[in-house]
């Protein structure tokens, strides 16, 4: 038998080198191993209030770009959340032994309270919950997602272990975080800070569909400092972060002859990053050509969408009708 596993996106917008290498390179290599299931967030990206047409593009262009980046549908189930009502029951009941306590301590709750401290609702608070429900509505062991990503992976744990205590037995597997690296991936922004990620701004991030007119004009733009001062010198955080960057992007000779030149204080920033938004450009161009291709196609991409919620369905609908067992609900 092989092992479940299940990782899933919020639509908010396209896709990014971030959301490419720490989450979506691996749904691709993990399809023909494992048992696989990979959706579409929708019922987690309404905690951020999206109007119907935003929402809808927002879901077409991650349907789209999974397709784009080689998740063969063939291969493994891709749906969409809110096509499996029943993830929205098993959240039902795993809320009911999630404590206040608990869920107001995670992280990306206190990020979000941060973020938008006009719209904390319950179901911010409950995050936690329904990623468990995705992830348990399938028993899966595996989960690849990026770093950012561990502490929900403990909620998890922790409900489901929660509910096989009080349900004495071991209905629910643990699952953990996986990435074919030995390091879960972070992926680093263009704005000198932090991670490549679309709550850190439109500059941060290099889309799966950018053109290549874009990525020049966002690389031009990527924050560096006014160079380095001694021979070898630590790299400060914006220059550490476009050399991550080219690291993953580039041929290692490409790198090796930046880093050299940077150690010789030699380098000049603006070749630097121009051969980075080339070698970005070479990256991105299959990719984005299949994303053109296929963004029209609406018969293909209702086909998969059917085909993916049935398959989803299928396995949801057992799990629920055997948690209903186990909590008690029986029929008369
Ligand atoms: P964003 O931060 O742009 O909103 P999401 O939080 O929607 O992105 O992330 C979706 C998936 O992509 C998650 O599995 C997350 O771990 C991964 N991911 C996002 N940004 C990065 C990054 N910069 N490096 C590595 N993985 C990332
Ligand atoms: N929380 C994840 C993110 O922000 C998205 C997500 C929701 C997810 N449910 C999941 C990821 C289940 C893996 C498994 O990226």
């Amino acid at each position: 038998m092989k092992e479940t596993v299940v990782s899933g996106i919020r639509p908010t917008g396209q896709l990014h080198l971030g959301n490419y290498f720490g989450a979506v390179t691996n749904f691709v290599k993990m399809q023909y191993d494992y048992n696989c299931f990979f959706f579409i967030a929708d019922l987690h990206s309404l905690t951020t209030h999206p109007t119907p047409q935003d929402l809808h593009g927002y879901v077409r262009h991650v349907l789209v770009e999974y397709l784009a980046c080689g998740i063969n549908p063939d291969e493994s189930t891709i749906y969409i959340q809110s096509d499996v009502p029943e993830v929205a029951e098993l959240y039902l009941y795993l809320n009911m032994n999630a404590y206040m306590g608990e869920l107001e301590r995670s992280t990306s709750f206190k990020d979000k309270v941060r973020a938008q401290p006009d719209n904390i609702n319950a179901g911010l608070l409950t995050y936690p919950t329904l990623m468990a429900a995705d992830i348990l509505i399938h028993k899966a062991v595996k989960v690849p997602v990026g770093k950012d990503q561990e502490q929900h992976l403990e909620f998890t744990r922790t409900f489901g272990n929660r509910f096989n205590r009080l349900y004495n037995n071991d209905y629910f597997p643990e699952a953990f975080a996986f990435n074919y690296s030995d390091n879960l991936v972070k992926v680093p922004g263009l704005d000198g800070k932090g991670k490549m990620s679309k709550s850190n701004g439109e500059g941060s991030c290099i889309y799966l569909a950018d053109s290549p007119e874009v990525i020049r004009k966002k690389l031009s733009r990527a924050v560096t400092d006014g160079g380095p001062l001694t021979e070898n010198q630590v790299k400060p955080e914006p220059i550490q972060n476009l050399f991550d960057l080219m690291k993953i992007v580039s041929p290692a000779d490409t790198l090796a002859h930046f880093e050299e030149l940077y150690n010789k204080m030699a380098i000049r920033y603006g070749d630097f990053k121009k051969q980075l938004a080339e070698d970005m450009i070479v990256f991105n161009g299959p990719i984005r050509e299949r994303i053109e291709g296929l963004s029209g196609d609406s018969d293909y991409l209702r086909k998969v969408a059917e085909q993916g919620a049935e398959k989803a369905r299928e396995s949801a609908r057992k799990t629920i009708r055997e948690v209903r067992a186990l909590i008690g609900f029986k029929s008369f």
